[in-house]
Protein backbone atom coordinates (compact mmCIF):
# COMPACT_ATOMS: atom_id res chain seq x y z
CA UNK A 1 0.00 0.00 0.00
CA UNK A 2 1.32 3.77 -1.14
CA UNK A 3 1.59 6.09 1.71
CA UNK A 4 1.22 9.64 1.51
CA UNK A 5 4.47 11.51 3.21
CA UNK A 6 4.42 15.23 4.21
CA UNK A 7 7.12 15.21 6.72
CA UNK A 8 8.95 18.55 7.10
CA UNK A 9 5.62 19.96 6.92
CA UNK A 10 5.81 22.33 9.73
CA UNK A 11 9.22 23.84 9.02
CA UNK A 12 7.55 24.02 5.50
CA UNK A 13 4.79 26.21 6.41
CA UNK A 14 6.82 27.78 9.48
CA UNK A 15 4.13 26.75 12.19
CA UNK A 16 4.91 26.89 15.43
CA UNK A 17 2.39 26.69 18.34
CA UNK A 18 2.16 28.23 21.98
CA UNK A 19 3.76 25.74 23.81
CA UNK A 20 0.55 26.29 26.61
CA UNK A 21 -1.72 25.57 24.25
CA UNK A 22 -0.17 22.11 23.62
CA UNK A 23 0.25 21.84 27.62
CA UNK A 24 -3.53 22.25 28.23
CA UNK A 25 -4.16 18.56 26.24
CA UNK A 26 -3.73 15.64 28.10
CA UNK A 27 -1.98 12.06 25.88
CA UNK A 28 -6.08 11.04 24.90
CA UNK A 29 -6.73 14.27 23.32
CA UNK A 30 -3.48 14.87 21.52
CA UNK A 31 -4.00 12.16 20.32
CA UNK A 32 -7.60 12.57 18.80
CA UNK A 33 -5.88 16.43 17.34
CA UNK A 34 -3.63 14.41 15.83
CA UNK A 35 -6.19 11.93 13.84
CA UNK A 36 -8.40 15.04 13.16
CA UNK A 37 -5.80 16.46 11.39
CA UNK A 38 -4.26 13.44 9.33
CA UNK A 39 -7.81 12.86 8.38
CA UNK A 40 -7.78 16.04 7.08
CA UNK A 41 -4.61 15.57 5.58
CA UNK A 42 -5.97 12.80 3.61
CA UNK A 43 -9.28 14.81 2.81
CA UNK A 44 -7.27 17.53 0.94
CA UNK A 45 -5.31 14.75 -0.95
CA UNK A 46 -8.18 13.27 -1.90
CA UNK A 47 -9.84 16.47 -3.01
CA UNK A 48 -6.62 17.16 -5.23
CA UNK A 49 -7.47 14.18 -6.81
CA UNK A 50 -10.85 14.83 -8.09
CA UNK A 51 -10.49 18.44 -9.39
CA UNK A 52 -7.55 17.06 -11.17
CA UNK A 53 -9.96 14.79 -12.92
CA UNK A 54 -12.44 17.55 -12.77
CA UNK A 55 -10.51 19.72 -14.94
CA UNK A 56 -9.96 17.22 -17.82
CA UNK A 57 -13.78 16.58 -17.88
CA UNK A 58 -14.54 20.49 -18.58
CA UNK A 59 -12.10 20.38 -21.12
CA UNK A 60 -14.15 17.59 -22.37
CA UNK A 61 -16.93 19.34 -22.26
CA UNK A 62 -15.50 21.87 -24.25
CA UNK A 63 -16.16 24.43 -20.99
CA UNK A 64 -13.30 26.79 -21.19
CA UNK A 65 -13.50 30.35 -20.40
CA UNK A 66 -10.20 29.38 -18.45
CA UNK A 67 -12.18 27.26 -16.08
CA UNK A 68 -9.92 24.03 -16.60
CA UNK A 69 -6.46 26.48 -15.73
CA UNK A 70 -8.66 27.47 -12.75
CA UNK A 71 -9.62 24.32 -11.58
CA UNK A 72 -5.67 23.33 -12.43
CA UNK A 73 -4.90 26.15 -9.92
CA UNK A 74 -7.59 24.65 -7.17
CA UNK A 75 -5.67 21.47 -7.49
CA UNK A 76 -2.16 22.91 -6.04
CA UNK A 77 -4.55 24.78 -3.79
CA UNK A 78 -5.80 21.54 -2.11
CA UNK A 79 -2.12 20.44 -2.12
CA UNK A 80 -0.94 23.36 0.36
CA UNK A 81 -3.93 22.41 2.60
CA UNK A 82 -2.71 19.32 2.61
CA UNK A 83 0.38 20.27 3.76
CA UNK A 84 -1.17 22.71 5.71
CA UNK A 85 -2.70 20.22 7.86
CA UNK A 86 0.71 18.27 8.05
CA UNK A 87 1.87 21.04 9.45
CA UNK A 88 -0.65 20.70 12.49
CA UNK A 89 -0.01 16.96 12.84
CA UNK A 90 3.47 17.58 13.34
CA UNK A 91 3.07 20.64 15.77
CA UNK A 92 1.12 18.34 17.61
CA UNK A 93 3.63 15.66 17.87
CA UNK A 94 2.40 13.32 15.12
CA UNK A 95 3.63 12.08 12.04
CA UNK A 96 2.63 13.37 8.94
CA UNK A 97 2.46 10.37 6.84
CA UNK A 98 -0.97 8.35 6.63
CA UNK A 99 -2.12 5.20 4.34
CA UNK A 100 -3.55 5.68 1.45
CA UNK A 101 -6.80 3.31 0.81
CA UNK A 102 -8.16 2.10 -1.97
CA UNK A 103 -9.64 5.40 -3.85
CA UNK A 104 -12.58 4.84 -6.02
CA UNK A 105 -12.37 6.81 -9.31
CA UNK A 106 -13.52 9.78 -10.36
CA UNK A 107 -17.15 9.64 -11.59
CA UNK A 108 -17.11 9.36 -15.48
CA UNK A 109 -21.04 9.02 -15.65
CA UNK A 110 -20.62 7.00 -18.78
CA UNK A 111 -24.72 7.40 -19.01
CA UNK A 112 -24.13 10.76 -19.86
CA UNK A 113 -22.58 13.14 -22.47
CA UNK A 114 -19.51 15.46 -21.28
CA UNK A 115 -21.79 18.22 -20.39
CA UNK A 116 -23.87 16.28 -18.03
CA UNK A 117 -21.25 14.12 -16.98
CA UNK A 118 -19.29 17.17 -15.85
CA UNK A 119 -22.01 19.25 -14.24
CA UNK A 120 -22.94 16.27 -11.88
CA UNK A 121 -19.60 16.34 -10.94
CA UNK A 122 -19.37 19.96 -10.10
CA UNK A 123 -22.23 20.35 -8.32
CA UNK A 124 -21.52 17.27 -6.57
CA UNK A 125 -17.55 18.59 -5.73
CA UNK A 126 -18.30 22.41 -4.90
CA UNK A 127 -21.64 22.82 -4.66
CA UNK A 128 -22.18 20.21 -2.02
CA UNK A 129 -18.54 19.38 -0.67
CA UNK A 130 -16.95 22.43 -0.98
CA UNK A 131 -20.00 24.10 0.12
CA UNK A 132 -20.54 22.09 3.52
CA UNK A 133 -16.48 22.07 3.84
CA UNK A 134 -16.61 25.97 4.37
CA UNK A 135 -19.08 26.25 6.91
CA UNK A 136 -17.21 23.36 8.73
CA UNK A 137 -14.01 24.82 7.95
CA UNK A 138 -15.50 28.71 9.21
CA UNK A 139 -16.70 27.38 12.64
CA UNK A 140 -13.41 25.29 13.61
CA UNK A 141 -11.16 28.75 12.80
CA UNK A 142 -14.07 30.74 15.01
CA UNK A 143 -13.12 27.82 17.87
CA UNK A 144 -9.61 28.07 16.76
CA UNK A 145 -7.62 28.66 20.03
CA UNK A 146 -3.99 29.58 18.82
CA UNK A 147 -3.59 32.66 16.66
CA UNK A 148 -1.30 30.15 14.34
CA UNK A 149 -4.28 27.97 13.81
CA UNK A 150 -6.51 30.71 13.21
CA UNK A 151 -4.49 32.06 10.63
CA UNK A 152 -4.10 28.19 9.04
CA UNK A 153 -7.49 27.85 9.15
CA UNK A 154 -8.50 31.17 7.34
CA UNK A 155 -6.02 30.66 4.58
CA UNK A 156 -7.86 27.17 3.99
CA UNK A 157 -11.10 28.75 4.01
CA UNK A 158 -10.63 31.93 1.66
CA UNK A 159 -9.53 28.78 -0.82
CA UNK A 160 -12.43 26.62 -0.24
CA UNK A 161 -14.82 29.69 -0.67
CA UNK A 162 -13.75 29.94 -4.17
CA UNK A 163 -13.46 26.29 -4.84
CA UNK A 164 -17.30 26.36 -4.06
CA UNK A 165 -17.95 29.64 -5.44
CA UNK A 166 -16.11 28.24 -8.83
CA UNK A 167 -19.11 25.67 -8.90
CA UNK A 168 -22.21 27.93 -8.27
CA UNK A 169 -21.39 30.55 -11.09
CA UNK A 170 -21.13 27.59 -13.27
CA UNK A 171 -24.27 26.11 -12.54
CA UNK A 172 -25.52 29.82 -12.48
CA UNK A 173 -24.19 30.41 -15.92
CA UNK A 174 -25.47 27.27 -17.28
CA UNK A 175 -28.65 26.77 -15.83
CA UNK A 176 -30.72 29.04 -18.10
CA UNK A 177 -29.81 27.23 -21.20
CA UNK A 178 -30.35 23.61 -19.41
CA UNK A 179 -33.35 21.89 -20.95
CA UNK A 180 -36.11 20.55 -18.74
CA UNK A 181 -35.26 16.97 -19.74
CA UNK A 182 -31.80 17.68 -18.24
CA UNK A 183 -32.97 19.35 -14.84
CA UNK A 184 -35.36 16.31 -14.25
CA UNK A 185 -31.84 13.89 -14.93
CA UNK A 186 -29.47 16.56 -13.03
CA UNK A 187 -32.57 16.18 -10.02
CA UNK A 188 -32.56 12.42 -10.05
CA UNK A 189 -28.14 12.42 -9.80
CA UNK A 190 -29.22 14.98 -6.60
CA UNK A 191 -31.24 12.43 -5.07
CA UNK A 192 -27.58 10.55 -5.53
CA UNK A 193 -25.04 13.05 -4.38
CA UNK A 194 -27.21 14.26 -1.57
CA UNK A 195 -27.18 11.07 -0.15
CA UNK A 196 -23.38 10.12 -0.62
CA UNK A 197 -22.98 13.64 0.71
CA UNK A 198 -25.06 12.71 3.87
CA UNK A 199 -23.29 9.23 4.17
CA UNK A 200 -20.13 11.20 4.00
CA UNK A 201 -20.03 13.80 6.34
CA UNK A 202 -21.94 11.74 8.88
CA UNK A 203 -19.39 9.14 8.80
CA UNK A 204 -16.73 11.79 9.90
CA UNK A 205 -18.76 13.77 11.94
CA UNK A 206 -19.30 11.42 15.20
CA UNK A 207 -22.69 12.29 16.89
CA UNK A 208 -19.95 13.18 20.56
CA UNK A 209 -19.12 16.16 22.01
CA UNK A 210 -15.49 17.57 21.53
CA UNK A 211 -13.06 16.19 24.44
CA UNK A 212 -12.46 18.80 26.19
CA UNK A 213 -12.25 23.01 25.66
CA UNK A 214 -8.41 22.21 24.58
CA UNK A 215 -9.11 19.93 22.18
CA UNK A 216 -11.92 21.69 20.74
CA UNK A 217 -8.89 24.75 20.35
CA UNK A 218 -7.07 22.74 18.48
CA UNK A 219 -9.05 21.28 16.06
CA UNK A 220 -11.01 18.70 17.14
CA UNK A 221 -14.78 19.73 16.70
CA UNK A 222 -17.78 19.01 18.64
CA UNK A 223 -19.51 16.53 16.41
CA UNK A 224 -23.11 17.47 17.58
CA UNK A 225 -22.90 20.98 16.45
CA UNK A 226 -20.97 19.89 13.20
CA UNK A 227 -23.92 17.92 12.63
CA UNK A 228 -26.37 20.33 12.92
CA UNK A 229 -24.05 22.54 11.08
CA UNK A 230 -24.16 20.78 8.26
CA UNK A 231 -27.67 20.33 8.29
CA UNK A 232 -28.03 23.80 8.03
CA UNK A 233 -25.99 23.83 5.56
CA UNK A 234 -27.98 21.93 3.08
CA UNK A 235 -31.59 23.41 3.81
CA UNK A 236 -30.45 26.54 4.06
CA UNK A 237 -27.61 26.92 1.29
CA UNK A 238 -27.32 24.41 -0.91
CA UNK A 239 -31.35 23.13 -1.40
CA UNK A 240 -32.36 26.87 -2.04
CA UNK A 241 -29.64 27.88 -4.06
CA UNK A 242 -29.96 24.67 -6.85
CA UNK A 243 -33.72 25.41 -6.72
CA UNK A 244 -32.63 29.12 -7.60
CA UNK A 245 -30.97 27.62 -10.81
CA UNK A 246 -33.82 26.30 -12.13
CA UNK A 247 -32.79 22.71 -10.25
CA UNK A 248 -35.41 20.49 -8.08
CA UNK A 249 -32.94 19.77 -5.20
CA UNK A 250 -35.36 20.09 -2.64
CA UNK A 251 -37.38 17.22 -3.87
CA UNK A 252 -33.90 15.39 -4.35
CA UNK A 253 -32.59 16.27 -0.41
CA UNK A 254 -36.63 15.14 0.68
CA UNK A 255 -35.69 11.57 -1.52
CA UNK A 256 -32.91 11.06 -0.14
CA UNK A 257 -33.90 11.74 3.20
CA UNK A 258 -36.38 9.31 3.16
CA UNK A 259 -33.96 6.43 1.76
CA UNK A 260 -30.31 7.01 2.94
CA UNK A 261 -29.45 4.74 5.63
CA UNK A 262 -28.17 7.65 7.50
CA UNK A 263 -31.36 9.39 7.66
CA UNK A 264 -32.62 9.69 11.70
CA UNK A 265 -29.15 10.13 12.42
CA UNK A 266 -29.04 13.63 12.25
CA UNK A 267 -27.52 15.73 15.41
FE1 LIG B 1 -9.04 21.98 0.70
FE1 LIG C 1 -11.45 22.58 -1.65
Amino acid sequence: MTSLDLRGAADRAELRLDARALAELDEVERTAAILTWRARMLNEHVSARVFTALARQLERAGLHSGRPARVAAMVAEEWRHADRCAAVVEVLGGAAVVELPALPPVPEHEDADALEAVLRNVISVSCLSETVAVALIDAERRSAGPPALQRLLSEILADEVGHARFGWRLVEDLAPSLSPTLRERLGDYLVIALDELASHELAHLPARPSPSVAAEALGVCDGHAARRLFFATVNEVIVPGLQASGLPALSAWRAAQESGAWAGSAA
